[in-house]
């Protein structure tokens, strides 16, 4: 290859892979012009962590895990092992993000390390699947945050909300459930309904939109304007409330089995041996991890905060890892006393915890595990919305988005162009479309994402291998490795179908890519070094 057709070609990849130096991306963001104010300690990164984590994952899915819904096998008692076995896979992604965000504590996470190690490209990709994990994601908690809400009026009052108001416009429906659906109001809908040939459901257009999930999503993006303190502040209450209950829950679990009803448990978890525990083997617990998968996502918006940390090198390390290792201890324990209690062809598949309650013999519970499970999703709502718009700001903030989006609020220090922006793509998200498309899109953008943590990391060792690292991940390479081999196995179990619709996700990513960004990217408005000297010569 040779001539000006030879340079060019280079120049684009060159351009499309040209990674950002640390220092350099370190310096940007010391830019007064967009500083964030920096009120965060350890111990609310943790809240923080807590916060994103216990929701929607242990309160509203962890009884279809365990007894199997439609299209998933059941784990049964063995779904303390899913949850001991994604812990550990996460725990090898935690430790990934914990050495890039103590040595790059910017508020770009995973975006900004891709950036700094496999270049813009990569980086805009990433930063596309981050939004899938935040903005999405978010989605799909509001979506369950109604569901509490429901159960919270019916366990209180005995009011039921019209389901016009309470569901979401999109819905998916599985053949059991098109038994019950009028075929005619189908076929007048059939250039609307889209097949899920792979997990037989179909998407159905109903006359419904979720007004309760809308709502609280502007609340939180309001809330989210005014000041990350004050949010941070009301995530504490929220993460205390729940935490609470997750206790209480655990705690009246362990009473009822140690007074004298030990042989439950024993005939629950092991009447036919392994059988009784994993009725399905290792391919429930296997499955049964890659839905709760689900309530992991979450300790890594820690990182997303680390420009709001007074001192991010000591305590985003701990607030990573302490909030992971603590909700990991908390969901086994839960889930232990859930399938220790209550048969598995028993357990309750929308609101597990209040069925254990009630199997115990307690139903003034359902009140009290309805109101944790409100204050659990507010929580993630909160610090998932706070990440998601953190990610818009570290991305306009590259010109990679138009630089508007980059804006800080004059009196709250907070981005908030890009917090409104995100609020009203959440908001109308979680109004009209179904919660397992959504919970299924942001668990591939999370592992997609986690993925990149480890790879970057293990890049950054031979690349830079010099630079600082005040926290390192031990044993060499073996974390990023496993890391990276456990978010490949956890994908691979996800449906085709939800490949698809996120596949059409990035497809949008890349038109906005090399409709904007390529050409408005900071970085490659610089001078580039190479291709300077290969004019020269
Ligand atoms: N981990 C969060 C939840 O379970 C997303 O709701």
């Amino acid at each position: 290859m040779s001539g000006i057709a030879g340079v060019k070609q280079r120049s684009l990849l060159s351009r499309l892979f040209r990674t950002k130096n640390l220092d350099k991306i370190l310096a940007d963001s010391a830019n007064q012009e967009h500083q964030l104010k920096k009120t965060l300690s350890a111990f609310d990164l943790i809240i923080f962590g807590v916060g994103a984590m216990i929701g929607a994952g242990i309160f509203v899915l962890t009884g279809a895990a365990a007894a199997g819904s439609d299209g998933h096998l059941a784990a049964g008692p063995a779904l303390t092992l899913s949850f001991v076995l994604t812990g550990i896979i996460c725990s090898f992604c935690a430790l990934c993000y914990s050495e890039f965000s103590a040595m790059a504590p910017i508020s770009g996470s995973a975006y900004t390390y891709a950036f700094s190690t496999m270049g813009e490209f990569v980086a805009w990709i990433i930063g596309w699947a981050l939004v899938l994990e935040y903005a999405v994601g978010n989605m799909a908690v509001a979506v369950g945050w109604t569901g509490s809400i429901k159960e919270f009026l019916h366990a209180t009052w005995h009011i039921t909300l019209p389901s016009w108001l309470v569901s979401n416009t999109l819905d998916t429906v599985s053949p059991e459930g098109l038994k019950s659906v009028d075929m005619s109001i189908v076929m007048q809908q059939i250039p609307f309904t889209i097949p899920f040939t792979d997990t037989h459901q179909i998407l159905l257009i109903q006359k419904a939109f979720n007004i309760p999930a809308f709502i609280i999503v502007l609340a939180v993006t309001a809330l989210l304007i005014r000041g990350v303190s004050e949010s941070a502040r009301t995530a504490a209450v929220m993460v205390f409330i729940k935490t609470s209950v997750v206790l209480l829950f655990i705690a009246v679990g362990a009473l009822f089995l140690f007074g004298g009803n030990m042989n439950v448990l024993q005939h629950n978890w092991f009447a036919n041996g392994w059988n009784t525990f994993a009725p399905n083997g290792i391919q429930g617990i296997v499955t049964g991890a890659s839905t709760i998968f689900f309530a992991y996502i979450g300790f890594d918006a820690v990182s997303t905060a680390a420009e709001e940390t007074k001192n991010p090198q000591r305590d985003i390390p701990i607030g990573i890892m302490g909030s992971l290792a603590l909700c990991t201890l908390l969901y086994i324990l839960v889930t232990s006393v859930i399938t220790g209690i209550v048969p598995l062809n028993e357990i309750n598949k929308e609101a597990a915890v209040v069925g254990a309650m009630n199997f115990m013999g307690y139903p003034w519970a359902s009140w009290l595990i309805s109101v944790g499970a409100i204050a659990g999703l507010s929580s993630v709502l909160l610090v998932l919305q706070m990440g998601g718009t953190r990610i818009f700001y570290a991305i306009a903030r590259d010109g990679l988005l138009p630089e508007m989006l980059s804006k800080v609020h004059p009196k709250f220090q907070t981005p908030h162009i890009c917090t409104i922006i995100v609020g009203l793509f959440v908001a109308f998200g979680s109004g009209l479309l179904p919660i397992n498309l959504l919970a299924e899109m942001c668990n591939i953008g999370t592992l997609g994402a986690f993925m990149i943590v480890c790879i970057g990391v293990a890049i950054l060792r031979f690349s830079d291998p010099d630079r600082k690292r005040p926290f390192k991940a031990p044993l060499g390479l073996t974390f990023p490795v496993l890391g990276t081999l456990g978010c490949v196995y956890v994908m691979s179990g996800l449906p085709l179908f939800t490949w698809v619709v996120t596949a059409a996700w990035f497809l949008l990513g890349m038109l906005l890519y090399f409709g904007y960004g390529f050409w408005n990217s900071k970085l490659n408005q610089e001078p580039d070094e190479e291709m300077e000297i290969q004019l020269l010569n």
